[in-house]
């Protein structure tokens, strides 16, 4: 097993997710409850943002063991071990085993490559036939704000009418256009990812698509819904 690497994915994911937590502050209450997080990979984007961010304690959790054995040497070197903890396991299994959320803030980078099955370079990032799949289950947990990625060639139109389906609205996100690297790269993955889009279910360039880190939110102290604003920042027409 490997980490996820994925240099500027990950820092777009630390460097949006310190925004929306600082803009939205006083109404996601993390200074109070803390944070959730599914998917560490090596947490180095996010113990940056504990550092900067010092009332902020994350709870994360990883079900790849090197990437748990890796986050924990990044955290303790970034000195943040006691505000970002990090567990081996699936991210659902305590959510469910806790009976519903604890919190109710949960950040994620999620797994969100498209394939017809999940044999692919690194399987732990295999996200369903349309890649949505784990994006749908968070939205689906009862969490009253979501912090997520949402990539262009995943089924955003999708996500986002299911989200709205469940009474969440786009509080606010920041979009990046990222390269292919070494997962979306992979011929079956991009064969896939071609039809996925020639059917209408998403965006990519030759080698290029847009991943946005949205803040869906029930929170009625949040106002507005940048639902479509994030859709065509995603390239989809709507
Ligand atoms: C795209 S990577 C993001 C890693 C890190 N947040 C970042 O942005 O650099 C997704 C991570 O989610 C992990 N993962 C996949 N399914 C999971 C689950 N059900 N529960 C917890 N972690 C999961 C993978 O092992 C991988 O490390």
């Amino acid at each position: 097993m490997t980490c996820f690497s994925s240099t500027d994915e990950s820092a777009h994911y630390g460097f949006s997710v310190c925004m929306l937590l600082e803009q939205y502050r006083a109404q996601l209450r993390w200074e109070e409850e803390g944070v959730l997080e599914l998917g560490t990979g090596d947490a180095t984007a996010v113990a940056d943002v504990v550092r900067s961010l010092p009332g902020l304690r994350v709870a994360g959790y990883d079900i790849s063991a090197a990437s748990v054995e890796t986050a924990r040497a990044n955290i303790a070197a970034r000195g943040v071990a006691d505000r970002y903890t990090v567990e081996l396991g699936d991210f659902f299994d305590q959510s469910d085993s806790a009976g519903g959320p604890s919190v109710s803030t949960v950040i994620a980078n999620p797994p969100y490559i498209p394939a017809p099955d999940g044999h692919i370079v690194m399987p732990e990032l295999w996200g369903g036939v349309r890649g949505n799949d784990l994006v749908l289950r968070l939205l689906k947990a009862g969490y009253h704000n979501v912090v997520t990625a949402v990539a262009s060639y995943s089924d955003p139109v999708e996500t986002v009418r299911t989200a709205q389906d469940l009474g969440y609205r786009v509080a606010n996100f920041l979009a990046m256009g990222l390269d292919y690297g070494t997962y979306s790269s992979e011929p079956k993955v991009r064969d896939h990812i071609r039809r996925l889009c020639a059917e209408g279910r998403g965006w990519a360039g030759e080698d290029e698509y847009m991943v946005a880190i949205a803040l869906f939110t029930r929170n009625p102290d949040v106002p507005g819904d940048r639902a479509d604003q994030l859709l065509r920042a995603l390239q989809l027409d709507v």
